[in-house]
């Protein structure tokens, strides 16, 4: 009896410690192979990720997670295992160099039984495949609902009258997954990436997943970008310590838009607390791109410990005011203007809570820029973006 008592309570005590060490607790931060390589990516590529995360002091700002994603994959075996394509020699190999420089390896599949390039998805070796995973060494798991979407429409055919039938299937495949990630006793961070389909701000952590997708796909450009931005403000309470929105990965030197622009992407992705994967050519980054993705204020600013997602205190046409609350008593915010031409605006610091005006610190040029009264006249650039920590 004593000794149950003594092994529930140790399973207790180590369940506590296991959630507590939990790997998201902040937003994840790393470097994904799509947005740059896409379906060409090869081993060796991902070592050289690897190489320069820490060349480039990458690994050092917090970018750790290496994550290859779509088109490893090859067949599988008689048994049923997974096996990587001629790409991708030896899986476990790969994982160890990443983990020999001190970072982690995120892979990605699909709940289809093909993920969104046409390769093998887990569908029906969801079990098996977490554990192949634990065994290589993977430390993260993109699940892409890719095909899935075939057999949602099936179900939608064979359902007409329960509109919610395809999303119940949905939600029970990512389950499965996670339920089988959690099994390997390996500590997987588990992304969600279905679009947002049936809010995953609501269902994802009872499916045990730690991060999901909250759009469509992002892609270099200002104006979609932005869109993503604005999509998240409505969901931004759902987000928070191991439960994160993730508004998609990071295009900054990526080459479709401008330094002001990129500016305006970092200083959104790190109010939101989104999780920051960098999605570039990591053997090509300009100063620009290294002052932007390595700018330790703007991380720790994403990485701090409320983890509060920003509220946008308002939109008046194309300005925005954004805030969010830090650990140590401060504030962060933002001033964001999508307009094309310059703007003079009279900011009321009231409006972020601070109506006896505050102590500013510019994040972008690490400037102290002294005590402001609650009224400040400024002009924003275009296309640009302030962010400022601000003490009472
Ligand atoms: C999309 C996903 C992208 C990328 C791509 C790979 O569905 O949103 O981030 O993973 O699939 O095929």
């Amino acid at each position: 009896m004593i000794k149950a008592v003594f092994a529930a309570l140790l399973a207790l005590v180590s369940f506590g410690f296991a959630e507590a060490q939990s790997p998201a607790e902040h937003p994840i931060m790393g470097w994904n192979s799509w947005n740059h390589f896409g379906g060409k990516v090869t081993d060796a590529d991902v070592r050289s990720a690897a190489d320069q995360l820490v060349s480039t002091g990458m690994r050092d700002a917090g970018y750790v997670y290496v994550n290859l994603d779509d088109t490893w994959q090859g067949k599988r075996d008689a048994n049923g295992i997974i096996h990587p394509n001629e790409r991708f020699p030896d899986m476990k190999a790969l994982a160890d160099y990443v983990h020999s420089k001190g970072l982690k390896f995120g892979i990605y599949s699909s709940p289809g039984a093909k993920t969104c390039g046409g390769y093998e998805g887990s569908l029906g070796h969801e079990t098996q495949d977490a554990q192949t995973y634990a065994k290589w060494g993977v430390d993260f798991l993109k699940y892409d609902l890719c095909s899935y979407q075939d057999d949602m429409e099936k179900i939608r055919e064979a359902h007409p009258d329960d509109a919610d039938a395809e999303f119940r299937a949905m939600i029970e495949a990512y389950r499965k997954m996670g339920d089988a990630l959690k099994a390997t006793g390996r500590p997987i961070v588990y992304s969600l990436c279905q679009y947002g389909l049936a809010e995953p701000w609501k269902f994802g952590p009872q499916v045990k997943g730690q991060m999901w997708r909250t759009t469509d796909d992002i892609s270099d450009n200002y104006y979609r970008m932005m869109l993503i931005a604005y999509a998240n403000v409505p969901i931004a309470s759902f987000s928070g310590p191991g439960h994160w929105n993730d508004p998609d990965m990071l295009e900054i030197g990526n080459g479709g838009m401008k330094f002001s622009e990129y500016r305006t992407h970092m200083t959104l992705w790190v109010m939101m607390s989104a999780p920051l994967l960098a999605g570039n050519d990591l053997s090509k980054m300009s100063e620009e791109d290294r002052s932007l993705l390595m700018n330790r204020e703007a991380i720790a600013i994403d990485q701090d410990a409320l983890g509060k997602s920003a509220e946008r205190i308002w939109q008046r046409g194309d300005i925005s005011f954004w805030k969010k609350p830090l650990a140590d008593g401060s504030t962060a915010v933002a001033v964001v203007s999508a307009d094309a031409s310059p703007r003079d605006i009279l900011l009321d610091l009231a409006d972020a809570g601070l109506g006896s005006g505050a102590t500013v610190h510019d994040v972008w040029s690490g400037k102290d820029l002294g005590r402001w009264p609650v009224r400040h006249a400024m002009r924003m650039e275009p296309h640009s973006a302030q962010l400022w920590v601000l003490r009472k």
